[in-house]
């Protein structure tokens, strides 16, 4: 094992160093040993690479697995600069020193559960299955999901799956579901709310839930029934008036026996070629 030497220096208020030192007399490959994790204030991300292996020609700034920015430096300090740490830069950094053997050290921008992400109102239909979810992408993950139900008087009760085979909670670390197998008008209607917590602190987001009565789903259909219902009770009924006048206009209808015509003239046709 390498003894790797690494220091946190605070420079500027605004700015995290890190510092990669290696033993220039052994043999292994260089290891980073430690990291920094900045969850504040910070906007500038700074790595130091003391000792390079080789000379540098070049620096990349990854985020996860994506690039962000590379040159073609020889630099020994690389810098980027996050603008703010909030649940979009929120993840984890590597910065990369383009040497033989490469040199990476990694920052992690931190928060509490930022910028959670859900539906404000979600309506359902009594009796039907009801779904609230919350989405938190920022980093670290949520370790713990929580889901209260806001009673009238404002007072939060823990909604406990498993306990009430009502209710199925299913959470990840950037997703929680609250599961309601059977809507209960009186019981389910109100104001959910969900909170993640990770080490650095907890958030809230507040869902409201509506809930439809059957009957209230059934009015639009009913609507419809009625209309048609009147509008062939109408339709009846004006043809039962019309009906003795128009008898006289049926007998003077010249097709029917126009058909008959010409079906005997078509007989009178085969029975003379018969004949023939
Ligand atoms: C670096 O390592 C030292 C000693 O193990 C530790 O006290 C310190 O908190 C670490 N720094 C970071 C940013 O992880
Ligand atoms: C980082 O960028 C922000 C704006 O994008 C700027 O206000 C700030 O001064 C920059 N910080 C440094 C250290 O350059
Ligand atoms: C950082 O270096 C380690 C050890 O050499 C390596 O396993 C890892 O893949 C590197 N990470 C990146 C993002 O290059
Ligand atoms: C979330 O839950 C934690 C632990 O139960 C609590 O301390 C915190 O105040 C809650 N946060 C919000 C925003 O509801």
């Amino acid at each position: 094992m390498v003894a790797a030497e690494m220091r946190i220096l605070q420079l500027l208020p605004a700015v995290v160093v890190l510092l990669i030192r290696s033993e220039a007399s052994s043999a292994d490959p260089l290891i980073i040993t430690n990291s920094s994790e900045v969850t504040s204030g910070s906007d500038l991300l700074s790595c130091n690479l003391i000792d390079p292996p080789s000379p540098i020609s070049g620096h990349i700034w990854m985020k996860g697995d994506k690039v962000l920015v590379k040159d073609s430096n020889p630099g020994t300090l690389m810098t980027y600069n996050i603008s703010q740490v909030n649940s979009e830069s929120s993840g984890v950094y590597y910065c990369i020193f383009l040497t033989d053997p490469e040199v990476n050290g990694t920052i992690y921008v931190s928060v509490p559960p930022h910028g959670m992400a859900y539906k404000e109102t979600e309506a359902g239909n009594e009796g039907d299955v009801g779904v609230l979810t919350c989405k938190c992408n920022s980093y670290p993950p949520v370790e713990h999901w929580t889901w209260y139900k806001r009673s009238s008087d404002g007072v939060l009760t823990l909604v406990v799956s498993d306990v009430d085979e009502n209710y199925v909670v299913k959470s990840s670390g950037s997703k929680t579901e609250l599961r309601i197998n059977k809507l209960d008008m009186e019981k389910d209607q109100g104001e959910y709310v969900c909170n993640g917590t990770n080490y650095l602190g907890s958030t809230g987001a507040t869902v409201k839930l509506r809930i439809r009565s059957r009957l209230a789903a059934l009015w639009p259909f009913l609507g419809i029934v009625a209309e048609v219902v009147i509008l062939v009770t109408i339709i009846f009924i004006y043809e039962k008036r019309r009906k003795p006048d128009e008898v006289p206009d049926e007998d003077d209808g010249g097709s029917a026996p126009l058909k008959s015509n010409t079906s005997m003239n078509h007989k009178e046709n085969i029975r003379q070629r018969n004949s023939n």
